[in-house]
């Protein structure tokens, strides 16, 4: 009989390393199943899912007794020896020495019956636990992890970025609104012009955090808070970002692919079409984007912006993901530079991710000009006074610069092929969704 007390407790995820030993496990029930003689305790601890086996005769009479009655998520600690189960998920499989219970749970809402949509995301503090969120939101770490590294390691400093700011980055359309005392802020929509910034004082930066837009359109793409990663470069040009870009986006993957097998084969991912993430990326000129268009009989007009059906169209054509590049100058922000050659068209390039996903970057070179700036500024409509930080980056040392923002929802959406982005991040901020 052991006493629970004196082991040590070990993580599912490590199990493989006490085979034939006597461990404790601390965990919640998955489901519970058996009767007469044998019982079987299907455990999850966060790292992992185990099913246990108690034999009566084998396991003390009042622990056998108590895995009678423990619904779905109940608390409970056990001890048991594991052993290596072919047939079970994970390999492994464990005969109960000993059984705690911690808490009795109430009937828990999320069986395993299907719920719809709208139900599990009202449940969201609870869905979290299933096996298929933890699997997909143990691959948005590793993805955040990856891009990080990926910049720390190559020379670009973090460089954090505010949240209230008093001016505009992406268009006024999609601005939150708050109140900062006795005066107007918006929540921050890019931290782009601060990362402007930074990259005149450290060269090479990257931000990381969230984001707001207040987006009325209800997609499958769009969350009104996601983060973002967004790297930028002084003496930088729109070929530097195509570069930086197809490289990350190779490393990133590659790591994502290496490190989270398991949990991209329970979520059912066919991993297939991420092997080819590998640069060189297909680069598309706008004008050639618009001709592809056409070929494929899209009712697409030179100007416009791209829509869902067009970025897939698009990415259809290619086995990779695709920079699309020089977008007209008049669908993008203000701070985009010109084509020299061709002013209606800007240094601005998206990368549309294959499979339907779309864009899943943004970025392009910035204008380094002080009176072309000024100009934007009130074309499009902003408050000069708020930007006259941002042009002092052109009345002191000004040089060619460029960058980018990754989307952290959107990447993963693609990475692990998901219908919708509310999956994507933990507590989805969506048009009709505050909750929980
Ligand atoms: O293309 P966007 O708007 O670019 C910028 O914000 C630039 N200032 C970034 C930069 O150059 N530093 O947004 C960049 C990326 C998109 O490609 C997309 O992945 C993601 O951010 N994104 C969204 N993701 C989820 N929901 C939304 N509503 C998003 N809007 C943009
Ligand atoms: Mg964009």
């Amino acid at each position: 009989m052991s006493e629970a007390s004196s082991l040590s407790a070990v993580r599912i995820e490590d199990i493989g390393r006490h085979v034939g030993q006597e461990i404790k496990l601390r965990g919640w029930v998955h489901q519970r199943r058996g009767s007469g003689k044998v019982a079987f305790l299907v455990l999850r601890d966060g790292s992992g899912i185990l099913q246990t086996v108690g034999v009566k005769g084998e396991l003390a009479d009042e622990s056998f007794a108590r895995l009678d009655n423990l619904p779905q998520e109940s608390a409970v600690i056990v001890t048991g020896v594991p052993r290596a189960e072919a047939r079970a998920p994970g390999g492994y499989e464990m005969a109960l020495t000993g059984v705690t219970v911690v808490h009795l749970a109430q009937s828990y809402p999320i069986t395993p019956k299907e719920h719809g949509t709208e139900f599990l995301m009202d449940h969201r503090h609870l869905w979290l636990r299933s096996p298929r969120q933890n699997a997909i939101l143990r691959v948005r770490a590793t993805l955040i992890a990856a891009l990080r590294n990926y910049f720390d390691s190559r020379g670009f400093v973090l460089v954090d970025a505010p949240i209230f700011t008093p001016n505009a980055c992406e268009g006024t359309t999609t601005l939150f609104e708050t109140q900062y005392f006795d005066q107007k802020a918006y929540l921050t929509q890019s931290g782009q012009l601060y990362m402007e910034a930074a990259a005149m004082a450290f060269g090479k930066v990257y931000s990381f955090g969230p984001t707001f837009r207040a987006e009325k359109s209800k997609t499958r793409r769009h969350l009104i808070e996601f983060w973002m990663l967004e790297p930028e470069m002084a003496y930088a040009t729109l070929e530097d970002v195509m570069a930086l870009e197809e490289d990350m986006l190779e490393s990133v993957v590659g790591r994502v692919l290496e490190e989270r097998k398991e949990e991209l084969k329970r979520i059912e991912r066919d991993t297939s079409r991420l092997e080819q993430v590998r640069k060189p990326f297909h680069r598309l000129h706008y004008d050639d984007a618009v001709k592809l268009l056409a070929e494929k009989a899209l009712p697409f007009e030179w100007g416009g912006d791209f829509g869902a059906p067009d970025e897939t169209a698009i990415a259809e054509s290619f086995d990779r993901p695709v920079f699309v590049h020089h977008f007209p100058t008049a669908i993008k922000a203000f701070y985009m530079e010109r084509d020299p050659d061709s002013p209606r068209h800007s240094l601005s390039v998206d990368c549309l991710a294959p499979e339907g996903y779309g864009e899943i970057t943004g970025g392009g070179q910035r204008s380094a000009d002080l009176e072309y700036l000024e100009g934007q500024i009130e074309a499009h409509g902003l408050p000069k006074k708020a930007f006259e930080w941002y042009l002092d980056l052109r009345r002191y040392g000004s040089v060619p610069h460029a960058g980018f923002g990754i989307g952290v929802e959107r990447t993963l959406a693609w990475i692990c092929g998901l219908e919708h982005v509310r999956e994507t991040i933990p507590f989805p901020r969506l048009l009709n969704r505050l909750e929980p």
